[in-house]
């Protein structure tokens, strides 16, 4: 393997086949067919024989980790958006190329935003759940009310480039689009939205609020118990960010006084290991961690970490380096 002239790039997890089939191609590739995680002192054994590690938000690279990485290795290409995961200011220290995969996801996890809107909005698991375990004895007039999105507000925090791809939608089912982050953004005409810098006066404007910050120290616990109780009664709340965005105690409790009508939330603080008290509520659609999960976009993010691989041996910047 080492006499090899290509460099060696270690894939932490099985991939899609065509991002497989072009690792392999271009690369001396160490790849994982059995998907298992690795745990960081097996990564750090492999990585004494690697130029690059292609990783994903399931491998943490902590500023112990980034010390311990053997000095062969140049540059982490994360199959992801987003990079909490990574350390930067550890990885700046030590000099390696950090990149990831920002815009390959973008639709897909609109889409998937909407069908948690949806579906926390139209009682979706409820309705499932009465149907698969026999207890539906057929329509009624007031079976399984919900809410619908057409006339309705939704609150966006944080109009990024998925912000906006779902600020977008919403205009599309007739929602008026209100956002906040740290300032207004520059929108098209056709995305018509009312900035709040205020928090409360953005709360108080969501009847659905939908979550799209970036994951960073200041932002974590963003969704808390104040914030919670600003939201109008019945709110709808979505996150297809990052499970730490929300302090789950304040969202539980939430769902269960009855304050917010239903939640839909695709990711989780310390996933897998969620919060327990999230599975028996009725009003909340509970998703795996799957916004970016079709054929297309995993393909698609797969090749973009690829071209900052290539970017990088080529001798040239990576088109999305962060560090
Ligand atoms: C998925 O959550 C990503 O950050 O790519």
């Amino acid at each position: 393997m080492a006499s090899s002239s290509k460099p060696i790039i270690l894939a932490t997890r099985k991939l899609p086949q065509p991002v497989e089939e072009r690792l392999s191609g271009a690369y001396e590739a160490i790849l994982n067919p059995d998907d298992r995680q690795l745990p960081i002192d097996e990564l750090l054994r492999i990585a004494e024989g690697v130029d690059g590690i292609l990783c994903t938000l399931t491998d943490k690279m902590t500023p112990p980790v980034i010390a311990a990485l053997p000095a062969r290795v140049k540059i982490l290409a994360t199959f992801s958006v987003g990079y909490d995961h990574i350390d930067i200011p550890a990885a700046k220290a030590r000099g390696l190329v950090v990149t990831n995969t920002p815009g390959a996801l973008t639709d897909a996890t609109a889409e998937i935003t909407f069908l948690l809107l949806l579906g926390a909005a139209r009682r979706a698991y409820e309705g499932e759940t009465m149907l698969r375990s026999g207890q539906w004895t057929g329509w009624a007039p007031t079976q399984l009310m919900g809410r619908q999105l057409h006339g309705k507000r939704l609150g966006i925090a944080g109009m990024g480039r998925i912000g906006q791809a779902v600020a977008k939608r919403g205009l599309a089912f007739g929602m008026a689009i209100h956002y906040h982050g740290r300032r207004a953004v520059d929108l098209p005409t056709e995305l018509p939205a009312t900035f709040h810098a205020d928090d409360a006066d953005f709360l108080a404007h969501c009847d659905y609020l939908s979550i799209h910050m970036a994951s960073t120290p200041e932002t974590r616990h963003w969704l808390n118990a104040r914030r919670v109780g600003l939201l109008p009664q019945g709110a709808i709340v979505v996150n297809t960010a990052r499970g730490d965005l929300v302090h789950d105690e304040a969202l539980i409790e939430g769902l269960t006084n009855g304050h917010l009508g239903a939640a839909g939330l695709d990711v989780f603080a310390g996933e897998p290991n969620i919060d327990a008290r999230y599975l028996p509520i009725p009003n909340a659609m509970l998703l795996p961690h799957l916004g970016s999960a079709t054929v297309q976009t995993r393909c698609a993010m797969g090749f973009r970490a690829l071209d900052n691989l290539d970017a990088y041996f080529a001798g040239k910047a990576p088109g999305d380096k962060l560090a």
